[in-house]
């Protein structure tokens, strides 16, 4: 249960939602809808979490985690709102997405406006290194989405190629929150690496585990569409795998060639849902939390790096 998980910073992470509500505080209406409706309640709040988690090892100074924790969820909301412009997608935590009720040009100039907002709190860190991160994390991020979306439908892609890709469009945000929340609490450099470390292999393990999840989840627990990354031409690990398994005929090739979409996508999940495919990406996944875990060695013993340890068992058992 993250409510357990989030124990030691349960406090401040209601400010932190405190926070995110007066995002919404401006003077014009129909923005502060859109912001309060991109913003509001449903999401897991795991990046600001990591970042309040990362920050109760050394100095844990509230002026500096609280911008920095508001600013990583409004930089992931930025490209959540982004991500379901560009994948069209229809429902984001159980709810239509901004593209879906507001359309797309909406969606676009709030994923703008929200980037400039995270921008705005993460320059009161005061922190110039931190600022410098945050901006690298951003190239990153679009790198990896735009290395998604010139590869779709590309069936010359290695796993080696799909790291590189989640590496950009997830881990790296989650190796932001908790390198920052090392660096703003005065941690020393081997422990700002240990946590930078432990925050890149989760980030990798959640991405994979979010992939799985659009094989094997369903809509009502994830809160958002099943199945589309094969749709969007998205070669996910699963899919890999499967190709490996099955190199000649496949469905997943005949999907990219563009044969029978809808029944070859049912076909891909059916292959991959009954086979030992699911277990071998998992297996992939806790191996990276493994090695998230193992930086962890490092770090002071408290209620803070307990609760990271069973994150990384969450994010590999989670249905949402
Ligand atoms: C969704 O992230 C996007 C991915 C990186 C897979 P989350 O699963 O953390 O989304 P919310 O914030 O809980 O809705
Ligand atoms: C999310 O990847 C990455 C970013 C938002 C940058 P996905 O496309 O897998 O996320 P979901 O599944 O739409 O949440
Ligand atoms: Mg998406
Ligand atoms: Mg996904």
């Amino acid at each position: 249960m993250l409510s357990t998980i989030y124990e030691p910073i349960q406090e401040d992470l209601v400010k932190v939602e405190d926070r995110l509500r007066s995002v919404g505080e401006v003077d014009f209406p129909w923005l502060s809808k859109l912001l309060d409706y991109s913003l509001g309640d449903g999401g897991k709040r795991i990046r600001p979490a990591l970042v309040l988690l990362s920050g109760k090892f050394y100095n844990y100074d509230l002026s500096y985690l609280l911008p920095m924790a508001t600013s990583v969820e409004v930089l992931h909301t930025a490209t959540l709102v982004h991500d379901d412009a560009i994948d069209n997608s229809l429902v984001r935590r159980g709810h239509p997405t901004i593209n879906k009720v507001w359309g797309e040009d909406k969606a676009i100039l709030l994923g703008d406006y929200l980037l400039a907002k995270s921008e705005e709190l993460v320059a009161d860190t005061q922190n110039l290194r931190v600022i410098k991160l945050f901006a690298q994390t951003i190239m990153a991020i679009s790198s990896g989405e735009l290395n998604q979306a010139f590869s779709a439908f590309n069936l010359e892609q290695t796993r080696q190629q799909y790291l590189q890709r989640i590496s950009g469009k997830t881990a790296c945000l989650l190796c932001l929150a908790t390198e920052s929340g090392a660096i703003l609490s005065q941690a020393p450099g081997k422990s700002v690496e240990a946590l930078k470390g432990y925050g890149y292999n989760l980030g990798i393990a959640f991405q994979i585990a979010d992939d799985i999840l659009d094989f094997v989840g369903t809509e009502a627990e994830m809160g958002k569409p099943v199945g589309s990354d094969l749709a969007q031409g998205t070669l996910t690990l699963p899919a890999i795998l499967l190709l490996e398994r099955y190199p000649e005929d496949n469905p997943v090739r005949r999907l990219f060639q563009n044969e029978d979409k809808q029944k070859n996508i049912e076909l891909a999940l059916e292959l991959v849902r009954n086979s030992s495919i699911i277990q071998e990406c998992y297996a992939v996944a806790s191996d990276y939390c493994a090695r998230a875990c193992q930086n962890l060695n490092l770090l002071p013993d408290n209620a803070s790096r307990r609760s990271l340890i069973k994150l990384a068992d969450y994010v590999v058992s989670r249905r949402k």
